[in-house]
């Protein structure tokens, strides 16, 4: 270990100057280099972000009596929230750190729901979505439940039968997605809805991405399916203010239709020597920045702010998916309700994962999907200015696959096809370990993952199956049909 803390502090200009080096780095996200990971919303909005989030950088949502600015914005936040997504009078909720927290606390909530309306579920089963967010999965893992997954249609909705087909004596809820971020496609929450109902379920929506972006599209008139309150058997929904709601990073929303749902998620320690401990959420210390930073968002830009920036991201997430459509061998993958855009090779046409590598390497930073392979992007109004770039780089990054197949089976791509296609679903699990692995190694700054990811025996079987693989998993395609059409 070499890194020490400074044996005496240094001066304020010579830290901010570090911190700014750090940041060379970094992928150039407010040049719209990257899609997700970032929604910005200019210049001036960015600053208003800083300073809110500078103002109460050292509060503590922990103690709302000590902290009453805090409580109030969360409290005026999640009624905004409220309207916005048409729930009752009744509509409670709480702010979070992010999607991930919302939906934690929301699968605890359903699991101690249940645990006290059905205690005599032992193993409790939620039914979901295969496209659903893997913060579910994690949940799932955290807290015993089991997240039964149904397959969607080809238009990448949740097929509503198989869902029903999946409901057990042990279900103790239902999710899906508004929309599921692979490719911004909206479940048929309305159908879902009425699944619920009629099995007294719970359902909770995942708006995390939609929350703050659907309520402006409708307003701009496009079609939007019912996704909210409106929808009788919603009883919760978790929407992210650090997405479509330009709030700085760590905020998120969890909205419960009433109280009775949402007493679930609180937790309170009685006995603790240091007194009694009452917390809503996931983590203790609740920091004053993002709430602040998340109020601030909402109110520096107001009603006509978010529609002046749905109205900029529909129309750039539009022109790239005109424009994608346009190139030969390409297609848009999924019907996505507007801002995000997914997509994957047309029939012949070139290795998807190739393409995102020659992406790369022209300096965009990209998000790859699987089952099927796309490239996934969500548009912001700040990726205005860069969408003919992107498409000019897409065409000619498809050009140069085109010209040289064998990219497929160099770089990233050939892990990332691998990777994809490997049925044995523990040794993908095994080698992104093994990465994660290497990026926390004692004394490690900066890891070499590329060499990591082939390192080890897993690495080297994959290595070896590779080529093989496309061969063998046909083999076992055509033998399962075979046996199918024999029974
Ligand atoms: C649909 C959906 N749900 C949940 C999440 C998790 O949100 P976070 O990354 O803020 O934890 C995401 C993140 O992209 C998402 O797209």
């Amino acid at each position: 270990m070499t890194v020490r803390i400074p044996a005496h502090g240094q001066p304020v200009d010579q830290v901010l100057a570090e911190l700014a080096a750090m940041r060379q780095t970094d992928t150039d996200w407010k040049g719209g280099r990257v899609f997700s990971l970032v929604y910005h919303a200019g210049e001036e909005h960015a600053r208003l972000l800083e300073r809110a989030h500078a103002m109460y950088a050292s509060g503590n949502l922990l103690n709302p009596m000590a902290f009453q600015s805090l409580r109030r914005m969360e409290a005026e936040v999640t009624q905004a929230a409220a309207a916005l997504f048409h729930g009752p009078p009744s509509t409670v909720g709480a702010l979070t750190s992010g999607g991930t927290e919302s939906i934690l606390v929301a699968v605890a909530a359903l699991r101690d729901r249940a645990r006290r309306k059905r205690p005599w579920i032992r193993r409790p089963v939620i039914v979901a979505p295969r496209t659903i967010h893997p913060a579910f999965d994690k949940a799932a893992h955290y807290y015993g439940v089991t997240l039964r997954k149904v397959d969607v249609d080809a238009d990448m909705r949740v097929d509503v039968a198989a869902m029903a087909r999946a409901i057990c004596r042990r279900t103790i809820a239902l999710a899906a997605s508004a929309p599921q971020y692979a490719h911004g496609v909206i479940d048929p929450i309305e159908a879902v809805g009425e699944l619920a109902v009629r099995h007294r379920l719970p359902l909770h929506v995942d708006a995390c991405i939609g929350g703050f972006a659907l309520p402006w599209v409708e307003r701009l008139g496009r079609p939007v399916p019912p996704w909210d309150f409106r929808v009788p058997g919603v009883t919760s929904i978790s929407a992210d203010l650090h997405k479509y709601a330009y709030a700085g990073k760590g905020a998120s929303l969890l909205l419960w239709r009433s109280m009775a749902d949402m007493r679930h998620q609180f937790f309170i320690a009685t006995d603790f020597p240091g007194g009694i401990y009452a917390s809503p959420t996931m983590i203790g210390t609740r920091p004053g920045g993002p709430v602040a930073a998340a109020w601030a968002a909402l109110h520096g830009l107001g009603e006509d702010g978010f529609l002046r920036l749905t109205r900029d991201t529909l129309e750039t997430a539009d022109k790239i998916r005109a424009g994608v459509a346009a190139i030969p061998g390409l297609k848009v993958v999924g019907d996505s309700f507007g801002t995000v855009v997914a997509w994957g090779a047309a029939p012949g046409g070139p290795d998807v994962f190739a393409v995102a590598d020659r992406l790369e390497a022209r300096g965009w930073s990209i998000d790859r999907g699987q089952h099927p392979a796309t490239v996934h992007l969500t548009c912001t109004a700040n990726h205005k200015a860069i969408a003919d770039r992107y498409l000019a780089d897409v065409a000619a990054a498809v050009a140069e696959v085109v010209a040289d197949p064998s990219l497929a089976k160099s770089g990233s791509a050939a892990m990332y096809g691998m990777m994809a296609k490997v049925p044995v679903r523990g040794m993908v699990a095994y080698s992104v370990r093994k990465v994660l692995e290497a990026m926390y190694a004692p004394g490690v700054i900066v890891p070499d993952l590329e060499a990591t990811a082939g390192d080890g025996v897993v690495g080297k079987v994959l290595e070896r199956v590779g080529p093989h693989l496309d061969r063998a998993l046909d083999g076992v395609a055509a033998l399962r049909a075979r046996l199918r059409r024999a029974s």
